[in-house]
């Protein structure tokens, strides 16, 4: 098969992991005969200083006319202290969120035996945990009418939300649901906020015409927040609205033990895009030491969204046999550390010789970092 990808690798590490990912899909399109063209676009910090915009026309042009895009990280801390900006990174992320119809933001979240002792959670309650966030991405109070009065020395944000957005949203959650463990929890702060007694009214309604073979219950944010370190494993699906899963979606990041294994998905009326949950990690920029897994594992969300489900597997199958070898870079106090770049090129390899991969005579050759 021959698809576009649309590559906004953004700022700070972006690039770096971003290009991991590209050695891994050029594994898949040599073993599987496919090809990709990728239509590389800016976004973020590095098109502010290139075109004034964080979101220029020339790359929601080519986001537009793509199969799916992949995106990197975008910020940049020249910009995080100084309330007065007018332009910032992160508007290139909302815009093309809005612009892209990109509503449902998909956080899957799952362990890896080798690494839980890097959770901050005890081993019994993090093994196992397998649950998956759908945040709603394009509505609340990130999109609702705010203002900063400055005279007056008041500012303010609307949570506004529409009962068709609640249930475009909902419909992926119980379809998600169907063929996970059959059971959604909405999470809202229904108790104090009318936004939420809507989202409530909402879904219940949804599910009791259009699903009522899945197990729904509710739970408030706060509470959420504590269930979430308490008892992480009796969640499923996690249906939420913009601000609450953007907060709990980090949360739950950390169960795995880093947050540079998780990737995501975000879905919506137009072609859909794939990322890593991590930032830009300026920190780490240009030292080879970025996790490029969450990355790898976005593109592999991204070959699913493009019907090559064997292909994704064959990825996800790669990320897990080297990080179960104990390869990784350096944030996992991995036995074998490798920089960002020797850890895609050995996902790459898994990936190209499938099962003639040889760890022994691969490692045999490779200095690790220090
Ligand atoms: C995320 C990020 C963004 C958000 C920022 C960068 C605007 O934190 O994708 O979760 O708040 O949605
Ligand atoms: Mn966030």
């Amino acid at each position: 098969m021959k698809k576009n990808i649309a590559l906004l690798a953004g700022d700070g590490i972006g690039p770096e992991v971003i290009d991991q990912a590209l050695k891994v899909l050029g594994a898949i399109e040599k073993r599987f005969g496919h090809s990709f063209e990728y239509h590389p676009g800016d976004v973020g910090a590095i098109a502010i200083d290139n075109t004034g915009s964080p979101l220029p026309q020339a790359t929601l042009d080519v986001c537009l006319a793509a199969d799916a895009i992949l995106f990197g990280a975008i910020g940049d801390p020249k910009y995080d202290n100084d309330p007065n900006a007018t332009v910032r990174p992160e508007q290139g992320l909302l815009g093309l969120r809005k612009a892209m119809g990109l509503f449902a933001n998909i956080r899957p979240v799952t362990t890896y035996p080798t690494l839980i002792h890097l959770s901050p959670l005890k081993e019994e309650k993090v093994t196992g945990v397998d649950l998956l966030i759908l945040r709603e991405l394009t509505g609340g109070i990130y999109f609702g009418d705010k203002g900063w009065n400055k005279e007056e020395g008041n500012a303010y944000d609307t949570c506004f939300y529409k009962v068709d957005e609640i249930e475009r949203i909902s419909k992926l959650a119980f379809e998600y649901a169907k063929i996970r463990r059959n059971k959604v929890t909405l999470v809202d702060k229904a108790n104090v906020l009318e936004s939420s007694r809507l989202w409530r009214d909402t879904v219940t309604k949804y599910a009791a015409a259009n699903y009522p073979e899945v197990e729904l219950d509710f739970m408030f944010v706060d509470n959420a927040a504590m269930q979430l370190i308490q008892f992480p494993k009796q969640f499923d699906v996690i249906l939420t609205s913009n601000m609450f899963g953007d907060i709990l979606s980090d949360e739950a990041s950390v169960l795995p033990g880093s947050m540079g294994l998780l990737p995501s998905a975000s879905i919506g009326v137009h072609t859909s895009m794939f990322e890593p949950i991590h930032g830009s990690f300026p920190q780490g920029t240009g030292k080879n030491i970025a996790n490029p897994m969450a990355t790898i594992l976005s593109a592999a969300m991204m070959l699913e969204s493009i019907e090559m489900v064997k292909e994704a597997q064959v990825i996800r199958q790669a990320v897990k046999d080297v990080l179960e070898k104990g390869i990784g870079t350096p944030e996992l106090a991995p036995s074998i550390p490798l920089g960002c770049k020797e850890v895609g090129d050995i996902v790459t390899a898994v990936v190209a010789e499938g099962d003639d991969f040889s760890f022994n005579s691969y490692l045999a050759n490779v200095s690790t970092t220090a």
